[in-house]
């Protein structure tokens, strides 16, 4: 997989993100005073490659043995976490040359706030020789006591500019013709500025040997965003049934978060220039909150569809 293969090694080869660059050469002068960190930003926008990066920086060739990477959201919880955590401690112990143990904790937005009290507990009891990195899409979903532990990072959503240039350089790489730059921005507006994804659609899209327009706009329409794009379209022109049933095919067989669901809906309606931009989002935001709340995202989102399609019959 290209993304992998062009994951970046060192803070220079990183896109973008020249604040995230600027501090963190900064604070990795002084590698024993590193704070916990916490990475906060879009998806594909750099996280756990920066991760990657810190840890490589600060362990050397230690890295493989004092890091841990674990997922947060993994359905076994924070008894599993503190039991990981517990037992890579009791393993790798202190050495010369290696400052602490670093612990990276990816999408800890997702833990409940008990977990994420837990997770406070156990970073003060490991505190003396071991480090965490807290990756999160939105640091609005990570409880203060722990955000004031960490010194917080915030990724950028990548631009245009920056995802088209890096996309030529891959093709250029891999020795795929162009011909000009309009398949790598339909690439942008196909995923927005989620990298790995844009590397991805460009793999797919140039397996001839070549990217054209339309094989962008034939691969992109199998996109999550093409797909959430066509269901909003249609849920806009009234057809509840079957923006409906294309939702429930989306997010139960293909298991789409709920969250990237709405996300994506905001993008096509703000570029659906048929739309009440007002009404239309404020019945989004309406369901955002809904969600965050806990609501069943199947029943949610149907009801979303519903309001929408409401809008085409001229109701509010
Ligand atoms: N800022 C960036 N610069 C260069 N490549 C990037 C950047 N962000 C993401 N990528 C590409 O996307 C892939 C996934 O990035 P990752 O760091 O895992 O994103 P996330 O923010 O979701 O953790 C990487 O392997 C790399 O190829
Ligand atoms: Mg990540």
């Amino acid at each position: 997989m290209w993304a992998e293969k062009y994951r970046p090694r060192s803070l220079s080869e990183l896109v973008d993100q020249s604040a995230v660059k600027g501090r963190l050469s900064l604070l990795l002068k002084k590698k024993g005073e590193v704070p916990h960190l916490l990475f906060a930003g879009p998806p594909g926008s750099g996280k756990t490659t920066t991760a990657m990066i810190v840890a490589r920086d600060i362990l050397g060739e230690h890295y493989s043995d004092y890091s841990l990477s674990l997922n947060a959201s993994d359905e076994r919880g924070i008894d599993m976490i503190r039991e990981r955590v517990k037992t890579f401690a009791r393993f790798v112990d202190r050495r010369e040359g290696v400052p602490y143990r670093l612990v990276i904790l990816d999408e800890c937005d997702e833990m409940t706030n008990d977990a994420q009290t837990a997770l406070r507990r156990i970073m003060e009891e490991m505190a003396t020789y071991t480090r965490f990195i807290l990756i999160c899409n939105y640091s609005s979903g990570i409880i203060e006591p722990l955000q004031s532990r960490c010194a917080i990072f915030r990724f950028q959503r990548l631009d245009e500019a920056s995802v088209v240039r890096h996309l030529a350089q891959i093709a250029k790489k891999e020795g795929v013709k162009s011909g000009s730059e309009e398949p790598f921005a339909l690439i942008y507006q196909a995923v927005g500025g989620d990298l790995r994804q844009a590397i991805n659609l460009l793999q797919t899209a140039s397996v001839s040997g070549e990217i054209t327009a339309d094989s962008v706009s034939t691969v992109a329409g199998s996109t999550v965003k093409g797909r959430v794009g066509e269901i909003v379209s249609l849920a806009l022109k009234g057809d509840f049934e079957k923006a409906r049933g294309k939702m429930v095919e989306l997010t139960r067989v293909y298991g789409i978060p709920e969250r990237d669901f709405l996300r994506f809906a905001n993008e096509e309606l703000t570029s659906n220039p048929t739309v009440d931009l007002g009404k239309a989002v404020s019945i989004l935001a309406e369901y955002d909150f809904r969600l965050a709340q806990g609501g069943n995202p199947e029943v949610q989102l149907t009801a979303m569809l519903a309001q929408l399609a409401l809008l085409s019959k001229g109701g509010d």
